[in-house]
């Protein structure tokens, strides 16, 4: 199924598409010291969880970037009842297209999406083009929890690569950020999140009996739980890293 159907239909009843509570955004808002004028912008910015919640609570001028129209236009919407809209510009398309003012935002965020840019590598580079100095860099990814064992075998490529919160906190001082503040999901949160696309892509496929893509997708979620309950759990960590531009900490 085209992933642009695929995601809606197995997010629907996310607001957050990421094994984070909402609550998360608001630990993120205090570490990035989010106050009312700030310029944040967030790539793959999904139903605009973070702006919104941010923008309901500080006059900031916020811009998300969201290649899935679905998902852009479930942003705004829900930016319009919430009564938030007047703060959140949504644009949509793909995330590198975008030519962001030089150093002109005080947060650049991204979470669960460095691969629209690359990969967290590229979207360092990318997201601190943006940064001004001293403002904060929040990224989002997975990680490698613990190694796999050698001759393993099912493991998706792209998890096979993940590197270890070791590596990637060297990545991310190499690249001159200091990290003021990790926030690790439980395996509780990374459950929880795993499990609403199960239930959701069950509930789609009672609804659909007759969907030309009802098994193909019930298929690839068949296969995503598999490999979730056989290895993933155990072996692939999630985080949200906030970094500083210019505030490496001492390190050793
Ligand atoms: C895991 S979701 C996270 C969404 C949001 N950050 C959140 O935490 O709720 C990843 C998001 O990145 C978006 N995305 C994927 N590729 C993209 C691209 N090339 N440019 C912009 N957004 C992209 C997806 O449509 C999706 O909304």
């Amino acid at each position: 199924m085209d992933p642009l159907a695929f995601y809606p239909i197995v997010a629907r009843d996310l607001d957050l598409q990421n094994p984070m509570p909402a609550s998360r955004l608001d630990d993120l808002a205090r570490a990035c010291g989010v106050r009312d004028g700030m310029r944040v912008l967030d790539v793959g910015s999904g139903k605009g969880s973070l702006l919104r919640r941010w923008a309901a609570r500080f006059d900031i001028v916020a811009t998300g970037l969201e290649l899935n129209p679905r998902f852009a236009a479930d942003a705004r919407e829900r930016a319009e009842r919430e009564g938030v809209a007047q703060r959140i510009t949504v644009i949509e398309g793909p995330a590198a297209d975008f030519v962001p003012a030089g150093h002109g935002y005080d947060v650049v965020a991204c979470i669960g999406a460095p691969f629209a840019i690359g990969g967290f590598d590229d979207a360092l580079a990318w997201m601190q083009a943006a940064l001004r100095t001293g403002g904060s860099l929040v990224i989002g990814d997975r990680y490698l929890a613990e190694p796999f064992a050698p001759g393993s075998t099912g493991i998706e490529p792209e998890v096979a690569a993940l590197r270890d919160l070791g590596s990637l906190h060297e990545t991310i001082e190499r690249a001159g950020l200091g990290v003021t503040a990790f926030f690790g999901s439980s395996t509780q949160e990374l459950d929880r999140y795993a499990s609403a696309w199960w239930t959701a892509a069950a509930a789609w496929a009672a609804e659909h009996p007759d969907h030309p893509e009802r098994a193909a997708l019930l298929a690839d979620i068949a296969a995503k739980r598999g490999r979730y309950l056989d290895h993933e759990r155990r072996h692939v960590g999630w985080g949200v890293w906030v970094t500083r531009s210019g505030a490496a900490l001492p390190s050793g």
